[in-house]
């Protein structure tokens, strides 16, 4: 990659699984360690972008030169983009996103009785889909985490969250998906199927995605 190609453009990536509270020792989450944002935010710093990674929980070590945020919840994850949104050129959102929240979180630990315990949930905010809406010049690159019927769900994600472009993976397959080294993705334009790459490590899969979007964002660009 050239270290040039994305010199003075901003980028946020986010990554991670977020953290929603129960009470103040238990929290829904999910298996995503970060490493395929982690791997994005290193690609775009070493093509000279200055970058923001928003982080929820992840496993995955900082990196050097990119500006690490971290967060918990869905809602802290929607904030912290917003808040940088309009300086942004680029924002990739590989984070795992909880779809649900407690309606309740116990400021103390929840006492457990003999009755069940039945936890009431209610829709988070959709970071991507509020992106889309609010998009002027940024171009917006969503991920689909799916388990069947992957290029038709990946479609109606980019059209419904207004992205520029979308990374499909199917997380049911081996080495693909969540907390391992490898990724199997497929990438979506408007037009439809682009590209499906092979099962590559993580890090590969952001150098040969970041080059389809740098492409893509100089097409956009141009007109
Ligand atoms: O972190 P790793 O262990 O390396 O694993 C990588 C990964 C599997 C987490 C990653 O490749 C991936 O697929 N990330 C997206 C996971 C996801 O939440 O997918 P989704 O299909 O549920 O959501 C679609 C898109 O909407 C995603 O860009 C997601 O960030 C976004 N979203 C979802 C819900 C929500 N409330 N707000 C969102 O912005």
């Amino acid at each position: 990659a050239s270290r040039s190609e994305l010199a003075g453009k901003t980028v946020i990536v986010t990554a991670g699984g977020t953290v929603e509270r129960l009470d103040p020792v238990r929290f829904l989450t999910n298996d995503s360690s970060g490493k395929m944002g982690f791997a994005f935010a290193e690609a775009a710093a070493n093509r000279g972008a200055d970058v923001t990674l928003i982080a929820g929980r992840t496993t995955a070590p900082p990196i050097d030169g990119v500006k690490l945020v971290r967060v918990e919840s869905a809602e802290q994850m929607l904030h912290a983009v917003l808040e940088r949104y309009d300086a942004a050129d680029l924002v990739i959102k590989a984070a795992a996103v909880a779809d649900y929240r407690p309606v309740e979180q116990a400021p103390t630990k929840i006492k457990k009785s003999e009755e069940k315990l039945v936890l009431e949930l209610e829709r988070t905010t959709d970071i991507l889909k509020t992106l889309g809406e609010r998009k002027t010049h940024q171009f917006l690159v969503g991920f689909a985490a799916e388990t069947e019927r992957v290029a038709e769900y990946a479609m109606s994600k980019l059209v419904r969250k207004n992205c520029d472009l979308l990374v499909a993976n199917d997380v049911s397959r081996e080495g693909a998906g969540f907390n391992v080294d490898t990724n199997v993705v497929q990438l979506y334009g408007k037009e439809g199927l682009l590209e499906s790459l092979p099962q590559l490590p993580k890090r590969e899969v952001a150098e040969r995605v970041l080059e389809r979007i740098v492409q893509r964002m100089r097409d956009k660009a141009a007109g």
